[in-house]
C-alpha cells in the first residue's frame, strides 16, 4: 500500500480555504501559508499547514517529496467550459472577421459552427479522440486538472453520440477528470428539415435516453442566440432535460440579452458568456444559485467587449472563468492568459481570478470535492517556480507550472 506523502516545503501555499463562494473577494483574504506543506493519501489531502510542523507530526510515517524553493503551490485549475472535441480549423472565419464580417453574419452565410460540423462529421471516433487528447494535454501543462468538454459539432443523433463517445475515449487516455456535456442544441442543423423545436424534441426523445444508457453525459447545454435557438424554443427543451434529471447549462447573452433570466428561472447550474447581459440580469445573477461563467477567450477571439465580471461580482454573483476553447470564437485555449487579461480589463482582484478558475468553477460543474486545498478535498495542485503567487496573474500566462499533480500523483513536470 502506498504510504502517505508529505509534499513541500512551498515558499507560499495558496490554499484558497474559507474564501466565499460568491461575490467580491479582497486580496488580503488570501492567507498564504509560508513554508507550507501538504500531506496526501489515496488521492486526497489529509493534512495541510506549516511544513516543519507537519514534518514533526508525521516523522517517518510518510514518504517525503521535497520541493525546491522558491515554489508556490495552489489548487489545480478547473476549465468548466470548452468545445475541444472538434476537427478542422476556422482560420478563415478569423480572417473574415478581422476583415470586417461579424460572427453572426458568417454563421448566417453557412460558415461558423456549421463548417466545423462538416469537418467533425468526417472524423472517426478515434481521430476525434486523438485531437481532443492533444488539446487536453496542452491544458494539463497549464495546470488544468478538471476539464469540461462539450459535444455540439455533430448535430444529429448519430454524430452527437459519436462525439460523446470520442470524449469518453479521450478521458480514458488522460490523467485528469473529464466532465462531458451534451450540446446537441448548438444550432439547428442545416440538413434537418423540420423546425428548430422539432429538432430539439427529436434530440430529447432519442438522444437523452442514450446519454443515460451509455452514461455519456448528465449535463445538457443549449446555445440561445439569434443564429441558434430562441428563448421560446429553449425553455421546453431545458425543462424536459431537467425533468429527466440532467443538470442544465445555457450559453446565454453572448450577443443578445435575455437567456440568462431563463437560465436562472429554470435553475440552471450555470449561465455562460453574459457579454450582453443587462443590469437587471446582473442583479438577478447576483442573487441566484446559477454560476456566472465568463469567457474572456471568446471576447479576445472576436475582438469584442468582455462580460461584466466586476459588476457581476459586486452584485454578489459566483463568477467562474473558463477558456471556451473552440475553433470559432475562442481558438486560443490559454486559461491563465485569458483570465489575467480579463482581470486587467475588468479590475478583478487576484483572489477573484483564482477563485474563478478553481472552487467557483467547481460549482459550475456541481463538484464539491475540489477547487481549494483543504483536508478531505482531492489532492489536485500546481507548483510554480516563484516565491510570489501574484507573479502568476502578473505574467499573464507566460509563467507555467513546473509540476502539475492530480489525485496525489505527479502528472506533468
Ligand atoms: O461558446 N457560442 C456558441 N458556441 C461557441 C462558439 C462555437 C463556434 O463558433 O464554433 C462559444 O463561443
Ligand atoms: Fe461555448
Amino acid at each position: 500500500m502506498m504510504k502517505k506523502q508529505l509534499i513541500g516545503p512551498f515558499t507560499q501555499l495558496i490554499a484558497l480555504q474559507s474564501l466565499p463562494l460568491r461575490g467580491a473577494i479582497q486580496d488580503d483574504q488570501v492567507k498564504p501559508i509560508r513554508q507550507g506543506g501538504l500531506v496526501v493519501e489515496h488521492a486526497r489531502i489529509v493534512d495541510i499547514g506549516e511544513y516543519d510542523q507537519l514534518r514533526q507530526r508525521y516523522g517517518s510515517d510518510v514518504e517525503h517529496v521535497t520541493i525546491q524553493n522558491p515554489s508556490v503551490c495552489l489548487p489545480g485549475y478547473i476549465d468548466c467550459h470548452t468545445h475541444i472535441a472538434f476537427a478542422g480549423s476556422r482560420a478563415n472565419d478569423y480572417a473574415l472577421r478581422n476583415a470586417g464580417a461579424s460572427y453572426l453574419e458568417i454563421a448566417e452565410a453557412g460558415g461558423g459552427i456549421w463548417s466545423t460540423v462538416r469537418h467533425t462529421r468526417d472524423a472517426t471516433v478515434e481521430e476525434l479522440a486523438a485531437l481532443t487528447v492533444q488539446r487536453a494535454k496542452q491544458l494539463i501543462q497549464q495546470g488544468v486538472t478538471t476539464l469540461e468538454i462539450k459535444s455540439g459539432y455533430g448535430l444529429s443523433l448519430e454524430e452527437e453520440i459519436k462525439i460523446l463517445r470520442a470524449i469518453r475515449l479521450s478521458a480514458q487516455q488522460l490523467p485528469i477528470d473529464i466532465i462531458p456535456t451534451c450540446l446537441a442544441a448548438h444550432m439547428k442543423p442545416s440538413d434537418f428539415s423540420g423546425s428548430a423545436s422539432a429538432y430539439l424534441q427529436a434530440i430529447a426523445d432519442k438522444l437523452f435516453p442514450v446519454l443515460r444508457d451509455e452514461n455519456l453525459s448528465d449535463r445538457i447545454d443549449i446555445f440561445v442566440e439569434r443564429s441558434a435557438f430562441s428563448i421560446e424554443e429553449a425553455e421546453p427543451y431545458l425543462s424536459l432535460a431537467k425533468e429527466r434529471g440532467f443538470d442544465i447549462v445555457v450559453h446565454a447573452d453572448q450577443f443578445t440579452p435575455g437567456a440568462s433570466e431563463l437560465a436562472v428561472r429554470l435553475g440552471a447550474v450555470s449561465a455562460d458568456h453574459l457579454e450582453a447581459s443587462t443590469e437587471a440580469a446582473i442583479r438577478l445573477l447576483g442573487q441566484a444559485d446559477t454560476v456566472s461563467v465568463v469567457l474572456p477567450g471568446a471576447s479576445m477571439g472576436l475582438g469584442c467587449g468582455y462580460a461584466p465580471a466586476r459588476r457581476l461580482l459586486d452584485a454578489g454573483a459566483c463568477v467562474a472563468i473558463a477558456t471556451d476553447w473552440n475553433p470559432g470564437s475562442a481558438p486560443m485555449g490559454q486559461l491563465m492568459t485569458q483570465a489575467s487579461v480579463l482581470a486587467a480589463a475588468e479590475k478583478l482582484t487576484t483572489a477573484e481570478l483564482l477563485a474563478g478558475i478553481t472552487f467557483r468553477a467547481a460549482k459550475a460543474l456541481s463538484l464539491t470535492d475540489r477547487g481549494m486545498l483543504e483536508v478531505g478535498k482531492l489532492a489536485d495542485f500546481n507548483i510554480y517556480p516563484t516565491d510570489n503567487y501574484q507573479d502568476i496573474a502578473y505574467l499573464q500566462g507566460t509563467l507555467k507550472p513546473q509540476q502539475v499533480w492530480k489525485n496525489g500523483r505527479l502528472i506533468f513536470e
